[in-house]
């Protein structure tokens, strides 16, 4: 169906003689063919939003609706892809039509001239439906790609073609006609299926120590990052790409500003996959929108990323989506709103904000696939509020929708205390959830030792008003031995350093080791000053630092130096108390 351009407002037009056309329906716009989705329809006229430079459009020009909703590829080839946010491959393009993405570009997002080695694992006569193995596909420097029955697709395998194939052409037909290739299409905007959705009691370890033991989030949950500028909220979106527990990675970058997309094309490639040694890229796929490409692609890229990590999931993968930042897509969708002349809600953000994040967010979740395995998308989002003020509408809609808040402090990157995680406005709503896995795996009271902890920080703050007002001196030494043990608490523990090798990631069972040990030099110090030991004796002994040298050993050194510092500390006190 064709019709014809009689509208433009930069990245939005109208088009007239498209009455049989629906909703977020693709459209090739004019004779460049850029590529567009339809966002509003009225009769026969529609609204587009166009993913490309809309400059040099004429009016009269055509306007072609495809009969499809947007949609991805989904195959092979996918890891280790950088695409922009309707999913054009981004290197590729680059290197085709030098540094500028070309308009009208139809480049498919999977490589269509590499050939893979389709391994059967149905024959002929076999029933099949969504979810059904039907091999594997395999290519020399690309992990072994299972191939899976599309979501709604039943029926017998009438032919089998295995050996070398390429993304695109037929691997299985079945009987009555239908193929299946190595790749398949999926409408971003729709949630792929699965059988079940599982109880979220299984926590997605970041690897940071103050997220893990304070603020966990379950395998299939979600949590919100808001940070001001400069918080940390990249650098730590790289250290959960790098060590959460995730299988595959999605990406989301949506830049803030200028060059800030290609510092992350940059770097990201050279992060280095701890678990293989070879490049993180590897088990990652990267959607990329820098703040010179189309706002309409912008908003497109995190449903592009859903749809792709969905995919994993139904091959039972964990998968971590990242976004950074939401709050450019949102701004995305503030731009179209206005061009749509719709009614503007809070700070000009049309009023379906709340609902659109919360639909999205809907989408994570650890679930039972059609295949019978176990997968999940767990989805961390950043936010850049602006002014580092909470209670802006991105970050308060995001929060009604996630089940985390990892607020990052600029006062805490200030310091450079990193990550700078605000432990006191932070929160988890799956904390009861998970205590159970924590008891079990990390260690029995680990529950009581958090709570513990954290109230040991609220004295800390209690304590730091009053000698605000009254001087450190008027303190009591049970009152300083608070200040110094929240110190050692702060610096020791809630820390991390990204960039120590010992310390950039913490299983559990070490956190736990080490809470167990600040916590008790705490308990044990406060003994001996209730018992007349003078603070500052206790202070010399120097097994505060000692403390503080934890986090850099090797998980399997803890409970080793934690043993022999806990006799010296017995060793310590004992003879204090008896001078
Ligand atoms: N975990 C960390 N360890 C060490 N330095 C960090 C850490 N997080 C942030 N930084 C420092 O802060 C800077 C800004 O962090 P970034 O993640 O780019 O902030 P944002 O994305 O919130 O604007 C980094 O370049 C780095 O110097
Ligand atoms: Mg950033």
């Amino acid at each position: 169906m064709s019709g014809t351009l009689m509208r433009m407002a930069g990245p939005t037009v109208v088009a007239e003689g498209l009455s049989g056309a629906s909703l977020n329906e693709v459209v090739r716009v004019g004779e460049e063919r850029l590529l567009g989705e339809i966002i509003r329809i009225e009769g026969d006229r529609a609204t587009i939003q166009v993913y490309e430079e809309t400059a040099g459009l004429a009016l009269g020009e055509p306007v072609e609706a495809s009969g499809e909703p947007l949609a991805v590829e989904l195959g092979p080839g996918l890891l280790g892809s950088v695409f922009d946010g309707v999913q054009r491959p981004l290197s590729e393009l680059a290197a085709r039509e030098g540094d500028f993405l070309g308009r009208g570009a139809s480049l498919p997002a999977l490589d269509r001239t590499r050939a893979w080695e389709f391994e059967p694992a149905v024959a002929p006569g076999d029933r099949v439906e969504g979810g059904a193995r039907l091999g594997v596909a395999r290519a020399p420097g690309a992990p072994d790609h299972p191939v899976v029955v599309p979501p709604g697709v039943t029926g017998r395998v009438a032919e089998v073609r295995g050996g070398a194939r390429r993304v695109d052409e037929p691997a299985v037909l079945l009987e009555g006609g239908a193929t299946l290739a190595l790749l398949e299409r999926w409408p971003v905007r729709r949630p792929r299926p699965a059988r079940r959705r599982l109880p979220p009691d299984v926590p997605f370890l970041t690897g940071q120590r103050v997220l893990d033991c304070f603020f966990p989030v379950s395998a299939g949950g979600t949590a919100v990052v808001p940070g001001g500028f400069g918080t940390g909220k990249t650098v730590l979106e790289q250290s959960l790409a790098k060590w959460a527990a995730a299988d595959v990675v999605v990406y989301v970058g949506c830049g803030e500003r200028g060059n800030e997309m290609s510092e992350v094309l940059d770097e990201f490639p050279r992060l280095e996959d701890p678990r293989t040694g070879g490049p993180l890229l590897a088990r990652t796929v990267m959607i990329v929108n820098t703040s010179n490409m189309p706002v309409a692609a912008r908003e497109a890229s995190i449903y592009t990323g859903c749809a792709i990590a969905e995919y994993f999931r139904d091959m039972g993968r964990s998968v971590a989506l990242m976004i950074d930042s939401t709050s450019r897509w949102a701004e995305a969708l503030r731009e179209i709103s206005a061009r749509l002349e719709e009614m503007p809600g809070e700070e000009g953000y049309p009023t379906y904000l709340a609902s659109r994040l919360a639909r999205f967010y809907e989408r994570a979740g650890r679930v039972e696939t059609l295949g019978g395995a176990e997968g999940a998308v767990t989805m961390v989002g950043a936010v850049s509020p602006p002014g580092g003020d909470l209670s802006e509408p991105v970050t308060q809609c995001s929060l009604r929708a996630t089940g985390a808040l990892w607020a990052l402090s600029a006062d805490l990157a200030h310091r450079r205390h990193y990550p700078a995680v605000d432990w006191s406005v932070s929160f988890t709503l799956e904390g009861d959830r998970l205590a159970g896995w924590f008891e079990r795996e990390a260690g029995d009271g680990f529950g009581a030792l958090r709570d513990e902890a954290r109230k040991l920080l609220q004295r800390e703050r209690e304590l730091a008003e009053v000698a605000e007002l009254v001087g450190t001196e008027s303190l009591q030494d049970a009152e300083r031995l608070v200040l110094e043990s929240a110190r050692l608490l702060r610096e020791g523990f809630l820390r991390q350093s990204a960039l120590d090798p010992a310390d950039a990631t913490c299983p559990p069972a070490k956190a736990f080791e080490m809470l167990r040990l600040f916590l008790e030099w705490h308990r044990r110090a406060g003994a001996a000053v209730g018992a007349g030991v003078p603070l500052r004796s206790i202070l010399d002994t120097g097994l505060g630092a000692r403390l503080l040298r934890l986090a850099q050993l090797p998980a399997a050194e803890v409970p080793g130096a934690a043993a022999a510092l806990r006799a010296d500390l017995s060793e310590a006190l004992a003879r204090l108390e008896a001078e």
